[in-house]
C-alpha cells in the first residue's frame, strides 16, 4: 500500500454515500469513514463498501483505558478494514494493547496509525487546556516517535509536517495528510493547507482529501486531479 488519495466520505447516512460513490463507474476510491457515518449507520456501512470493494479507513480516533481499546480493535479487526486509528495521546500502553487487540490470529492486521496532536489545537489551548508547555511541532514529533516505538504503523498529520515526521521516525513510518486543497481553491475551515502536487513531493504517503471532490460540482473530475498530481 502506499501513495493514494483517499477520500472523506464525511457524509451522515449511507444513502448519501452510495448517491456519491454511485458516481464513479470507473474507479474504487479508497474511502474514509469517520465517526458521523459510522455512528448514524453502525458497522453494516463498513461492510457495504467492503462488498462494493473499497479500500477503508476508519476513522474512529480511539482513545480509552488500555483494556477497552484492546476489546474495541479485536472487535474492529473483524470488519476487515485497512486503515484504523487511535490517539497517541493515549500513551504506549494503550498503543501496545490496541496493537494486541487488532493483531488477528493467522498475524494479519489492518493498518494502526496516530494522531498526534489535533490540527484544531494551537499552542494556546495545549498550554491552557493541556497544561503541554513545548512547542506544538516538538510535541507532534515526539508523540509520532511514540507512536513509531509502539510498533504502529504511522501518524495522521499536516502535509507540512510529513517531511520532518519521515526524518525523525524513518520513511517507512507512514504520514496519512488532510489539509488538501487544490490551488486557488476553497479553504473551509482548514488553516494550514498543501496541494495533492506539493503533498507529493514532501512524502506524504496517502493524502485524505474530503469537500475539494464531495464539494465539487463534477466529484470524479476533481478525484482524478488529485490522483494525477499525487500519484503521478
Ligand atoms: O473536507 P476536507 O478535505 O477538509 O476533509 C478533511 C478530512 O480529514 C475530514 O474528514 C477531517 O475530519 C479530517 N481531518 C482533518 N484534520 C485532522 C484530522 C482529520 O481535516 N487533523
Amino acid at each position: 500500500m502506499g501513495k493514494d488519495v483517499i477520500v472523506a466520505c464525511d457524509f451522515a447516512s449511507a444513502k448519501e454515500t452510495f448517491a456519491f460513490l454511485d458516481r464513479f463507474t470507473e474507479e474504487k476510491p479508497f474511502v474514509k469513514i469517520g465517526m458521523e457515518l459510522y455512528y448514524a449507520e453502525g458497522p453494516e456501512i463498513v461492510r457495504q463498501l467492503k462488498a462494493r470493494g473499497h479500500k477503508i479507513f476508519l476513522d474512529l480516533k480511539l482513545h480509552d483505558i488500555p483494556n477497552t481499546v484492546k476489546k474495541a480493535m479485536a472487535v474492529l479487526r473483524n470488519l476487515d478494514v485497512d486503515i484504523v486509528n487511535l490517539h497517541a495521546a493515549g500513551t504506549t500502553a494503550m498503543m501496545t494493547a490496541a496493537l494486541e487487540g487488532l493483531t488477528r490470529p493467522d498475524g494479519s492486521r489492518p493498518l494502526l496509525i496516530a494522531v498526534t496532536q489535533l490540527t484544531s489545537t494551537d499552542q494556546e489551548a495545549l498550554e491552557r487546556d493541556l497544561m503541554i508547555h513545548a512547542p506544538i511541532a516538538e510535541v507532534v514529533m515526539h508523540y509520532a516517535r511514540t507512536a513509531r516505538d509502539a510498533g504502529l504503523d504511522g501518524v495522521v498529520c499536516s502535509p507540512l509536517e510529513a517531511g520532518k515526521v519521515h526524518e525523525v521516525c524513518g520513511s517507512a513510518f507512514l504520514t496519512v495528510t488532510p489539509g488538501v486543497r487544490f490551488a486557488g481553491g476553497d479553504l473551509g475551515d482548514q488553516k494550514r493547507v498543501m496541494t495533492p502536487a506539493a503533498a507529493k513531493e514532501i512524502g506524504s504517503d496517502y493524502i485524505v482529501v474530503g469537500r475539494p471532490i464531495t464539494a465539487a460540482p463534477d466529484p470524479v473530475a476533481a478525484y482524478r486531479r488529485c490522483v494525477a498530481e499525487f500519484c503521478g
